[in-house]
C-alpha cells in the first residue's frame, strides 16, 4: 500500500510515518507501506521524518504536488496552519493553506485515483457547543482556524458526492506525545509547561487555567490511523479522536509539576482569543468501531516528558 502524508514533518505526521514504518516490520514484503512525505517544513522539522520516507518538501498549494498522487492508495492531509492564536492573526493565509491548500489535495487525490483521503479537521468545530460530551453532530465553530476546517468538510462532501473520493474525517482532540512542538511562541499546553518547567522558568497560564481540555495520547491515535486503512467502515465518515475525559489546565499544571518534582510559581496572563472553555469528545463512534484510547494521562506526560528532556540534552535548548 502506498500512503502520502501531508505536513509529515509535522508531530501527527512524523509519528503516522514512524508507526506505519514499525508496522512494515511485522509485515510480510509484498505487504509493506510504502510512504510518501510533502512538508513546506514552515513549522515541522526534517529530522522528525524516519529516513525510509520518500519526502518531498513542497507547499500543499502547489499543482507540482499533483504528480506525487500518481499510484497512492491512501491520503493522510495533516499540514495545516493550526494554532488557533496564529490562525485569528492572520486569515487571509489560513484561508490559503487549510482551505486552497486542502482543495488542492482533495484535487490531486481525484485526479489520480486515490482510493480515500483521511484528513484531518478538529474538536475546534464545537467551541461554541454546550453539549458535553461532545458528538459529531454537534458543529458550533467560531474561529478562524475552525471555520477553514469546517470548508476542509463541505469541500471532502462535494469530493465524494460528485468525483466518488473516498474520506475519512478525523476531529481530534488535544493530542499530545514526544515530537509534539514545544518551539513556538505559543506552543501546546502540555508542551509549554513541560519546557518551562524543565527550565526552571515559571509557565504562563493564559486565564483563569479552568479551560478544561480532553487529550489524547498520539500512539492512540496512531491506533485509529491504521484502522482508518484496514476498516472500510471508518469510509465517508466523521470520528472524534479525544479520550472522553478532560481535564483543566490548572489541572494538567499541577501533574507536570509533581510529576517533574518541581515547584515554580506561573505567570497569569489574559485569554487567547478563538479558544473554547471546555472540550470533551464523545467517542462513541470511534469505539463502535473497536478502538479505545489506551494511555492514561500520567504514562502519556511522562513519554511526552522524557522527549523533550532528550530534546534540551541534545540542542541544549
Ligand atoms: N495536534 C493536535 O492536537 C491537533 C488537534 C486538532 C487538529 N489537528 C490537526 O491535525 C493536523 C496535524 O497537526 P499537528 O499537531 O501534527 O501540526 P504540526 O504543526 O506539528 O504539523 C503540521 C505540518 O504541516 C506543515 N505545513 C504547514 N503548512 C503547510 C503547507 N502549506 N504545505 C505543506 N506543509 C505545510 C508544517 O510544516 C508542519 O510540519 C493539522 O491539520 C491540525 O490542524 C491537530
Amino acid at each position: 500500500m502506498r500512503i502520502l502524508i501531508t505536513g509529515i514533518a509535522g508531530f501527527i505526521g512524523s509519528n503516522l510515518a514512524v508507526r506505519l514504518i514499525k508496522e512494515n516490520l511485522k509485515t510480510e514484503a509484498e505487504n509493506r507501506f510504502e510512504v510518501v512525505g510533502i512538508d513546506n517544513l514552515s513549522y515541522g522539522l526534517r529530522e522528525n521524518i524516519p529516513e525510509e520516507v520518500e519526502f518531498h518538501q513542497l507547499d500543499v498549494r502547489e499543482k507540482n504536488i499533483y504528480e506525487l498522487f500518481e499510484g497512492v492508495d491512501v491520503v493522510f492531509h495533516l499540514a495545516a496552519k493550526n494554532c488557533i492564536n496564529d490562525c485569528q492573526l492572520d486569515p487571509v493565509e489560513t484561508a490559503d493553506i487549510n482551505v486552497t491548500g486542502t482543495v488542492n489535495v482533495f484535487e490531486a487525490a481525484k485526479r489520480a485515483k486515490v482510493r480515500k483521503v483521511v484528513y484531518a479537521e478538529s474538536s475546534a468545530l464545537y467551541e461554541g457547543t454546550d453539549v458535553f460530551p461532545t458528538p459529531e453532530a454537534e458543529i458550533k465553530p467560531e474561529s478562524v482556524y475552525s471555520i477553514s476546517k469546517l470548508s476542509s468538510m463541505y469541500f471532502a462532501k462535494a469530493y465524494h458526492t460528485f468525483y466518488d473520493l473516498q474520506f475519512t474525517a478525523l476531529r481530534y482532540f488535544c493530542v499530545y506525545g514526544p515530537v509534539q512542538d514545544y518551539r513556538r511562541t505559543i506552543p501546546p499546553v502540555m508542551s509549554a509547561f513541560i519546557i518551562k518547567l524543565l527550565k526552571n522558568e515559571s509557565p504562563v497560564i493564559y486565564g483563569t487555567g479552568k479551560k478544561r481540555r480532553d487529550f489524547v495520547y498520539i500512539d492512540d491515535v496512531n491506533d485509529f490511523h491504521i484502522n482508518c486503512l484496514n476498516n472500510r467502515r471508518t469510509d465517508n465518515k466523521t470520528f472524534n479522536l479525544g479520550s472522553g475525559i478532560n481535564y483543566s489546565v490548572l489541572e494538567i499544571f499541577e501533574l507536570a509539576s509533581e510529576l517533574l518534582g518541581k515547584r515554580i510559581e506561573p505567570i497569569s496572563k489574559p485569554d487567547l482569543p478563538g479558544e473554547a472553555e471546555v472540550t470533551l469528545a464523545d467517542i462513541t463512534e470511534a469505539k463502535k468501531l473497536g478502538w479505545r484510547p489506551k494511555t492514561d494521562i500520567k504514562t502519556g506526560l511522562i513519554k511526552a516528558m522524557e522527549y523533550i528532556k532528550s530534546e534540551m540534552a541534545v540542542r541544549r535548548v
